[in-house]
């Protein structure tokens, strides 16, 4: 476990760190990053407009729904209201899935990149990273080592790298759904690939597949992306809900260039497309890429999102994200107070976790999976939820009619 978590004794005499911990408003010396942006038009205080008490409370119940219009919703962003945005919420993601955050298991099996995003510590053009990639023994041993601990959700992530072409992926799919009996769910995230190629990696037994937009701003998008269009993504994207996926997206929160009108728009665009899961991820950034200097805006930006995020699509899996818990230490559990409810134990061998820096300051570097494990199931005990290994299935091909 990578940060103290400090218990309080609440009323009802149960323990909990909610109080002293899960506050929406937080301390600026807390926040990891280089800068910490000023407040300004568009752009997120630390303290402004928030008149809110130090916790989210965690013990509610469901109870009928106060609802909140999704325009309600988008004012109280605007306004910097967080705590009823939260509070709705959370209780939307308590309605939709109890008290459990599911864990799925993440491998980080190539740092090769062929892109060279401005914002990733990976990209094509940094020369710093010692390069990897897993051989397919290594991968299954990580699958192994995470199945045997009752994980049933394995995602496989890495840099576009060519490498791995589509057919050995495929029989890295067709391993690993022999070795866990056919029982784990299989996610990739490799980027974009033909349409076709999606379709070989879902009959080789791959279930689901994971691929960020990262911004709905289509000038931003050509800007950071080394010149691919975000139509292209959106199109990538589309050929993964055709070809039968469940299918994540999302985005990165404060990138530089973007407003608050960004941010809704990254929302509005995740329920038009109705995707599985949608992760939100703070931008933090990376000494040796472009966008070495940029700001670093709080957390509570991305707080705001993840929250929008639970409103407008009620039944999709949101990740607590490492980026959430790599700014501040507290981070992801913050995050399942504001609606997340997925959580992703790093498997990666440690040998290679430290190159595997898509930003700064990541955690878990250290940690094997098993401790990951370890660690989030006391730590999703702090917002009183409870770790689930159950796969999670959701829905497969687009917005629900
Ligand atoms: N800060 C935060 N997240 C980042 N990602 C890449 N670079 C950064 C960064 N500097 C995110 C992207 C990508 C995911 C795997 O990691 O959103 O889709
Ligand atoms: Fe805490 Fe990895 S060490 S989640």
């Amino acid at each position: 476990m990578e940060a103290g978590m400090s218990m309080s004794e609440r009323s009802d005499g149960r323990e909990s760190v909610a109080a002293e911990v899960i506050s929406l408003e937080k301390d600026a010396t807390e926040t990891a990053g280089s800068k910490t942006a000023d407040p300004g038009p568009g752009g997120v205080s630390r303290s402004a407009g928030l008149e809110k008490p130090d916790s989210v409370d965690l013990g509610e119940s469901p109870g009928p729904s106060p609802g909140l219009l999704r325009s309600e919703a988008v004012d109280l962003f605007r306004r910097r209201d967080l705590t009823p945005l939260a509070a709705e919420a959370r209780r939307i993601a308590t309605r939709e899935f109890g008290d459990d955050v599911y864990l799925r298991g993440l491998i980080e099996y190539t740092n090769f990149c062929a892109v060279d995003c401005l914002y990733c510590g990976i990209r094509r053009s940094n020369s710093h990273p010692r390069r990897y990639r897993l051989s397919s023994e290594e991968i299954l041993a990580a699958v192994k080592e995470g199945y045997g601990r009752g994980l049933r959700t394995f995602v496989l992530q890495g840099g576009e790298d060519r490498w791995f072409t589509t057919d050995r992926l495929a029989r890295i799919c067709e391993d690993i759904k022999e070795v866990t009996g056919g029982e784990a769910a299989l996610t990739l995230s490799c980027g974009i690939r033909p349409a076709a190629d999606y379709r070989l990696l879902k009959a080789a037994g791959a279930d689901r597949y994971l691929m960020r937009f990262e911004t709905s701003d289509p000038d931003l998008h050509r800007h950071l992306r080394g010149g691919v269009e975000l139509k292209h993504r959106l199109d990538a994207l589309e050929n993964l809900l055709s070809a039968g996926f469940q299918v994540g997206s999302g985005f990165m929160v404060g990138l530089p260039g973007e407003n608050d009108d960004t941010v809704i728009r990254n929302v509005e665009l995740c329920a038009e497309m109705g995707v599985d899961m949608a992760g939100v991820g703070p931008f933090i950034p990376h000494h040796q890429t472009p966008l070495a200097d940029s700001l670093q805006q709080p957390l509570e930006l991305a707080l705001y999102a993840t929250a929008l995020v639970r409103i407008f699509c009620p039944e999709t899996h949101i990740p607590a994200t490492t980026a959430a818990g790599s700014l501040e230490k507290d981070g992801r559990e913050r995050m399942i107070a504001c609606g997340a409810n997925v959580l992703m134990p790093n498997l990666t061998p440690v040998t290679y976790k430290k190159d595997y820096l898509l930003y700064p300051g990541k955690i878990c570097l250290d940690e094997s999976g098993l401790q990951c494990v370890g660690c989030l199931s006391m730590r999703v005990l702090t917002v009183d939820r409870q770790i689930s290994f159950d796969r999670a299935d959701g829905r497969v091909g687009g917005p629900a009619a």
